[in-house]
């Protein structure tokens, strides 16, 4: 991020720039991938080039720019092996066995334009896809190998997996507080925290550095996970680009469902106060993730 980005604060317009270098960094890499099955590759393009908000891939990008002053070639494969994985575990979340969701970025789900079986391996492909893309993009062995445990790690069933088996199990139940923690922590705060140390790693931050970032993006994701549950009963569909109420539908645990409109609100806030806390040592080079985390705390969409 260079001073100007910072100052005008106008996070909006950061995010949208840098998600513009996500999507063409997808085509590219889908215009090269010449020896996919067709049906899957048309089901990919339908729901990697959605037009998705690509905030873990940005998040990779302006960690790394943050620790070495610009987005290297490893942080753009870096981001889109994110957003590979992350579109396919929305894929798999839209299934009739899991939410069971017909709408997603703003168009029919996947299960629902090519069927159901297409569905679930077209989200196998993107999750296999992402690796083999870090495998075989990333310059140097060391750092490939790395950023490939982040992200499994992230994404895994210790992970990403976890919190959605637990969401799953936790239909029609009040766990508490502590339950629904879990739940937002494995099912999207890790992803964040792995978008963020993967866009560290691929910086060539200090291993202190790495931490922090991995702590902010975890607080950011865990905030994020909370203003979804909020928007879920606050917004359209038409806003969200996905089918609203359906939290309150299928008896899902929620920060508003548990705690109450008002401090689900308080909440994130307090997450986002956190974030930020974990990047002080950056300094005013930081400021775009600091708005980033208080902004995505009251997002609206
Ligand atoms: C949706 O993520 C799933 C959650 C963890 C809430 P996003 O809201 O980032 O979805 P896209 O990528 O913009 O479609
Ligand atoms: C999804 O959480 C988390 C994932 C791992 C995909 P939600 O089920 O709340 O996400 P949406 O609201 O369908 O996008
Ligand atoms: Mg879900
Ligand atoms: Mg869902
Ligand atoms: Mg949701």
């Amino acid at each position: 991020m260079n001073k100007t980005e910072g100052s005008k604060t106008d996070l909006k317009q950061c995010l949208a720039q840098k998600a513009a270098l996500v999507n063409e960094a997808i085509a590219e890499y889908l215009a090269r991938c010449n020896q996919i099955e067709p049906e899957i590759k048309k089901a990919i393009e339908y729901t990697l080039a959605a037009p998705g908000k690509r905030i873990r891939a940005v998040l990779v990008l302006w960690c790394c720019e943050l620790c070495c002053g610009k987005i290297n070639d490893d942080a753009m494969t870096a981001a889109v092996a994110v957003e590979m994985v992350h579109t396919y575990s929305l894929i798999h979340d839209d299934l009739p066995a899991m939410d069971d969701d017909d709408l997603r970025r703003g168009r029919p789900s996947c299960h629902k334009q090519f069927g159901e079986a297409t569905a679930i391996l077209t989200g196998d492909a993107l999750l296999t896809m992402a690796f083999e893309m870090l495998a075989s993009e990333i310059a140097e062995a060391k750092i490939a190998v790395r950023l490939i445990r982040t992200l499994s790690e992230s994404a895994g069933a210790a992970g990403m997996i976890a919190g959605q088996m637990a969401d799953i199990a936790g239909e029609n139940s009040n766990g508490g507080l502590d339950a629904l923690k879990y739940i937002h922590i494995n099912k999207t705060a890790k992803m964040f925290a792995g978008a963020a140390t993967m866009g560290a790693i691929c910086g060539k931050a200090g291993e202190k550095q790495i931490e922090n970032l991995c702590t902010y993006g975890l607080e950011v994701g865990l905030g994020f996970q909370i203003a979804d549950d909020i928007l879920d009963i606050s917004a359209t569909s038409q806003e969200l680009g996905k089918t609203a109420g359906k939290d309150t539908e299928q008896g899902k645990m929620t920060y508003p469902a548990i705690i109450g409109l008002d401090r689900a609100r308080e909440t994130a806030f307090d997450i986002a106060e956190k974030a930020v806390a974990a990047l002080q040592e950056f300094g005013s080079k930081a400021d775009i993730l600091r708005l980033l985390a208080l902004e995505l705390a009251k997002r609206t969409h």
